[in-house]
């Protein structure tokens, strides 16, 4: 018993470990309930009475000797392990830093108004609680038109006429009512309707207005200016077409369309079969809002023209559910990324 004894001593005094692994096998080999010592003590029974307290003090210092051993070759391991950091470049990020995404809406709306300064124009904006005069009155709305409905605007409880502005021709009338031509200005901003919430409508979305007053402004330089911008939006090969229509502020009033980024006119779901793209209505300003604005409609003439920003960026980027630009869902917002 005690040769055995010394045996052991000398194997678990030259005992290594080059790992975590390694040691928990020597730990379960020598100290575990079914380890070596273990098993010593389970001999112990048949020492002779008079050898017993010999051999028990030996078996005890066997196993003190045996986990100061193993306590030792896990701390040696440990700082084994520290020395890995001699090899860490503390001056590199320590993980990919996260940068935070502009909105798809912004990243529109500043394409848009880099488009038009390299035009010269010009940023302007107004109140979006506005009064009935700066949206309706002033644009040449009839007292009944039908658009001052309650079922298409917020009126706002307790201002005489005050109301959530719909759209941002309003700041047509706040630039002209202060400003002697010549005028260029777009004016970007957010707009409310009485609109049921839906994949394709929401009571509130984005515009981008246009607003072009100086002697001799035509509708020539209404259409190039169009088609500068949609090229530079959506591609030089873009074509741009105008269709009659009518806006109580602007005469003649047309809406654009432009060709179908995705089957250039061939026809395509996206295009429901016409190869065009409806994104912005415009015209003429009507001599009777320049008058109304303060401005001599007999010298000054101009254009106008208003875009919906949310049916654009579902244009570039293929948006199926409008209400995705208002949930700012992280997962949908990290999808866009650009220099704007
Ligand atoms: N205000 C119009 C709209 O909201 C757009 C528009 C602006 C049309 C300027 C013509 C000129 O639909």
């Amino acid at each position: 018993m005690i040769s055995k004894i010394e045996e052991l001593r000398q194997q678990i005094k030259s005992l290594q470990a080059a790992n975590e692994q390694e040691l928990e096998a020597l730990r379960i080999k020598f100290l575990s309930k079914k380890g070596e010592i273990a098993a010593l003590m389970n001999d112990f029974r048949s020492v002779p009475a008079d050898m017993k307290r010999e051999v028990g003090m030996k078996i005890n210092a066997l196993k003190q000797e045996a986990t100061d051993h193993i306590n030792q070759l896990r701390a040696s391991l440990a700082t084994k392990e520290d020395d890995s950091l001699d090899t860490l470049d503390l001056t590199r990020t320590p993980y990919p830093a996260e940068l935070g995404t502009r909105h798809p809406l912004t990243i529109v709306r500043n394409r848009i108004i880099d488009i038009f300064s390299r035009m010269g124009f010009t940023l302007a904006d107004g109140p979006e609680v506005e009064d009935d005069w700066h949206v309706y009155g002033s644009m040449n709305f009839a007292d009944d038109h039908p658009a001052r409905d309650m079922q298409d605007t917020f009126y706002v409880q307790g201002g005489p006429s005050m109301l959530l502005r719909s759209h941002t021709s309003s700041v047509q009338s706040r630039v002209m009512e202060v400003t002697e031509p010549p005028i260029r200005v777009i004016c970007p901003g957010r707009v409310y309707r009485n609109e049921a919430i839906s994949a394709r409508a929401h009571c509130f979305f984005h515009q981008v207005e246009g607003l072009y007053v100086d002697e001799k402004v035509t509708f020539t330089d209404l259409k190039q200016v169009l088609l500068t911008f949609a090229r530079e939006l959506f591609g030089a090969d873009t074509e741009i077409r105008l269709r009659p229509s009518y806006f109580p502020f602007t005469e003649p009033s047309a809406e654009m369309d432009v060709s179908c980024q995705l089957c250039h006119g061939e026809g395509c779901s996206m295009c429901k079969g016409t190869g065009w793209l409806e994104i912005l209505g415009c015209g003429m300003v009507h001599p009777r809002v320049l008058e109304l604005n303060g401005i001599d409609s007999e010298k000054y003439t101009g254009f106008a023209f208003g875009m919906g920003i949310e049916r654009i960026a579902n244009l570039l980027y293929r948006v199926r559910d409008l209400r995705m630009f208002s949930e700012n869902d992280v997962r949908f917002l990290d999808e866009f990324q650009a220099a704007y």
